[in-house]
């Protein structure tokens, strides 16, 4: 199986290489990137996008941040860091991941000595949260794959695969491994409007690695379901509140049909996803332009004067979620989520 890198920080340059996910699946192409601000619009393009990989892109923009920034004095030398930090945490509102990989490497500076000792550790955090999020996705992958059953049909939505990640995946994560332990698993991947991350990416990696795949439109999911042609959904997620489960917007639609027809719904995430101190009424869901909805090629198939509703994200309440299979364990809902976290930074 394929497992090259999405994004990755090239150390003799000193810059942010990345897969443009946006030219995918006709163009395969790498971009350097070396400002905040092209970092910042890569970001808000969806060059680089899904949750782990927006935790490892602020991480890496962060020690980019640091390197960039005038090493004179510490005081000036952070006001940049944390600057540049706020550009890019302000991309993209619901992906908690982003944020999370920001803090954690605007934390690992404070106990510097100089500016170049905190550049030097902000740029080794940047590389350990990239290398945690592949330890992650395998051991995701490794928990995920013993719910399935030995032939099975998955369903998925959006992309939750390598390029959502640093490499492997969260909800590809699972299959890839069911494949990889000998399991006969075939895939059913929602094309996901109206950026078509399904039809674009989840089946291009999957093709790529030779594991069956067939597209849909995204409201062929209940049909299939009904003709009982689905044996379990697996998604990804953005962020995992209390009481709900942000994922692409479409994700709660299959939820709730999967629930009507007793499919298991898998959500695939590492911890870095959760959020303990929001419920989902707190969460920001980005809403997009209106462009990506009415226009397709150079047509535009909606008339002017229409209003149009474009979020991002939807939040699927727990009571639907049958398991969330994280990096270390599967997590069976009703779960008290501040308490398992509490207890997780404790020990
Ligand atoms: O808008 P995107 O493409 O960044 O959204 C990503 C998703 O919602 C994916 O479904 C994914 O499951 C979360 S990242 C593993």
């Amino acid at each position: 199986m394929n497992e090259t890198a999405t994004l990755w920080w090239d150390t003799r340059n000193q810059s942010i290489h990345y897969i443009e996910q946006t030219l995918l699946p006709n163009e395969y192409a790498i971009i350097e990137c070396r400002s905040i601000e092209r970092l910042a619009t890569a970001i808000r393009r969806l060059e680089i996008r899904g949750a782990p990989a927006l935790g490892v892109a602020g991480a890496y923009g962060v020690a980019l941040a640091a390197v960039l920034a005038d090493k004179n004095d510490m005081p000036s030398f952070m006001a940049s860091v944390q600057r540049d930090a706020g550009i890019l945490r302000s991309t993209r509102p619901t992906a908690i991941n982003l944020a999370w990989g920001i803090d954690r490497v605007i934390a690992s500076m404070q106990p510097a000595q100089g500016c170049r000792d905190a550049c030097s550790r902000a740029v080794a955090e940047a590389l350990e949260i990239a290398r945690e999020d592949t330890a992650c996705c395998h051991a995701i992958g490794k928990n995920g794959a013993a719910l399935l059953p030995d032939t099975c049909t998955i369903l998925t939505h959006c992309n939750a695969g390598a390029l959502a990640c640093s490499s492997w995946g969260t909800a590809l994560g699972v299959i890839r491994s069911a494949v990889e332990n000998g399991k006969n698993v075939k895939v059913i991947s929602c094309e996901t409007r109206p950026l078509l991350q399904g039809a674009r990416l989840t089946t291009w990696e999957l093709v790529r690695d030779g594991i069956d795949v067939t597209t849909i439109t995204d409201s062929t999911a209940a049909y299939l379901m009904q003709k009982g042609a689905i044996d379990a959904v697996v998604v990804g997620a953005d962020r995992i509140t209390r009481d709900a489960v942000f994922n692409k917007i479409g994700t709660y639609m299959h939820a709730v049909c999967a629930h009507h027809h007793k499919i298991p719904f898998y959500v695939a995430a590492p911890y870095s996803t959760f959020d303990a101190k929001n419920s989902a009424s707190d969460v920001i869901v980005e809403e997009r332009n209106r462009d990506e909805v009415t226009v397709m090629g150079s047509r535009t198939y909606v008339p002017e004067g229409a209003h149009v509703k474009n979020y991002a994200f939807d939040a699927t309440p727990m009571e639907l979620v049958t398991a969330i299979i994280t990096e270390t364990e599967v997590l069976r809902p009703p779960v008290d989520i501040p308490k398992l976290l509490s207890h997780r930074s404790t020990t």
